[in-house]
């Protein structure tokens, strides 16, 4: 079936399509549309236009739309998650679970959307400030470029396209490539929801056209980007003046403590690594486990790994499903390969069939190989055993990225010692790297990127502060 661009309010022809077919089963799914650069044109033109009226509607009108927009995928959920288990291959109840938390970022949009405001100031606490009120208010910015990735089709959409609606802003969307029928089946949510026309266009198409546009433009204000670290830097050395969030990797971490009750956590920390086959910017990829319970935390790791369900994403038992492209398996059996050749032991898994890579734990991986410097983005996790709390820290810091990271521990002063001395955004006491509810602030340090999403926060990137001063001595 052929999908179009949805740019001013209609659905328009592409320039060409290209062929969308299913991670797992290689079958064709759709035609997908790609713009051509008038194409996008019309769309910023279109979504500067709608940003004027945007800017005029009242709050409580953006919050009736976010909120009747929720609504309506809250009807229409179980057809929302075949589509992402469609075109991403995320197993079935995983992408109920995002569908539930979009429609939890949508409902928290609308709620934001009433309490956008300033504060007031004492400008007399200087000298010649005597004798004036000044207060301050937030503005939207105008047109935001949304760039969205394959891994959270829906939700990760939501986390701009909700907050840039609560402000008051018109969107251009490019969403991934390989998983664009998510955001597409968007566009009919909001139109039924009420959303001016041209407040939200949606392009298809290739990044080098499509995402260069929207960064370049002038008319474009901000751009909310959340994939690769690569593409991120190259969008903010071309951005200019422009706002710019940018969510990127990381090759997230938690450290195990002694004395840890192992059978609490090991399902859960077992479900950080190898959710949507690891495709999650905060999936678990290093474990570093104090000597004293070590054994028991590899044994018991390795045991509940290995009875994940592998298969389709579409039947309700799989957990681990295929990963998002034939090159992606290649890319990750090579870095088992490099792990092993470099004295890793694989202790289950390291094997893929068709798409599927089986669920991968590895043991004594160097800090210097890519299963654990680079982002892995593919069920493969590594543990390795430290003498110390203070050893472990030192790991988890020593990387480029720094998005989230987590501890279990039973003792305060070390939790408290965790929360100090990680350097990441976000630091999870007892409990995975891999926690995230949609209201919390979201985003890194180092190469995990640039300001924060979590509605609030995006709401904040996506507004100009603007100070009014009345002078009564006038
Ligand atoms: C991400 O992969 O950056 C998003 C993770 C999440 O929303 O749970």
């Amino acid at each position: 079936m052929k999908k179009h661009l949805y740019i001013n309010g209609q659905w328009v022809e592409g320039h060409s399509y290209t062929e969308l077919s299913s991670p797992y089963t290689g079958e064709k799914i759709a035609e997908i549309a790609a713009a051509n650069e008038e194409q996008v044109e019309n769309a910023i033109e279109a979504a500067e236009k709608a940003s004027k009226e945007m800017a005029e509607l009242a709050s409580h009108k953006r919050a009736a739309i976010l909120e009747k927009a929720a609504a309506k995928l809250e009807e229409r959920k179980e057809e929302a998650a075949q589509l992402i288990a469609r075109e991403a291959a995320k197993p079935i109840k995983t992408a109920r679970a995002e569908v539930a938390r979009t429609i939890a970022t949508y409902k928290f949009s609308a709620e934001e959307a009433k309490r956008i405001h300033g504060e007031t100031l004492p400008l007399d606490a200087q000298e010649g400030g005597e004798g004036r009120t000044a207060y301050t208010v937030r503005e939207p910015l105008g047109v935001v470029g949304a760039i969205t990735p394959f891994n959270f089709p829906m939700n990760l959409v939501a986390h701009k396209v909700g907050p840039a609606i609560a402000s008051g802003n018109a969107v251009v969307l490019k969403p991934a490539g390989q998983t664009p029928l998510s955001s597409l089946f968007l566009a009919n949510l909001f139109e039924e929801a009420g959303l001016p026309k041209g407040a939200l266009n949606i392009v298809t198409g290739s990044g080098a056209l499509v995402g260069e546009k929207l960064v370049t433009d002038d008319r474009v204000k901000k751009i909310s980007f959340t994939g690769s670290p690569e593409v991120g830097i190259g969008i903010r050395n071309k951005a200019g003046l422009k706002k710019v969030t940018l969510e990127l990797g990381s090759n997230a971490a938690v450290i195990i403590d002694k004395n840890v009750d192992i059978d609490k956590i090991i399902s859960r920390a077992v479900s950080g690594a190898f959710a949507f086959q690891g495709q999650v910017c905060i999936s678990l990829q290093r474990i570093y486990v104090v000597d004293e319970v070590y054994e028991e935390f590899v044994e018991k790791f390795v045991q509940e790994t290995k009875k994940l369900t592998v298969g389709d994403a579409l039947d309700d038992q799989t957990d681990v499903s295929a990963l998002i492209s034939p090159k992606d398996v290649k890319r990750a059996l090579s870095w088992i390969e490099e792990a092993k050749q470099n004295g890793a032991e694989v202790a289950c898994g390291g094997e893929a069939e068709g798409n599927i890579l089986y669920p991968t734990v590895l043991l004594h991986a160097g800090n210097e190989l890519k299963v654990s410097c680079q982002e892995v983005f593919a069920p493969i996790v590594h543990i390795n055993k430290v003498t110390s709390i203070d050893e472990a820290i030192d790991e988890v810091n020593n990387s480029k990225y720094g998005l989230q990271a987590g501890i279990y521990t039973e003792n305060i002063h070390t939790a408290f010692a965790a929360t100090k001395k990680i350097h990441v955004g976000g630091v999870m006491i007892n409990d995975i790297p891999t926690f995230r509810v949609d209201h919390m602030p979201y985003g890194g340090v180092k190469e995990s990127g640039v300001g924060r999403e979590g509605v609030k926060y995006a709401i904040e990137e996506m507004t100009e502060q603007k100070l009014i001063v009345f002078n009564h001595n006038y």
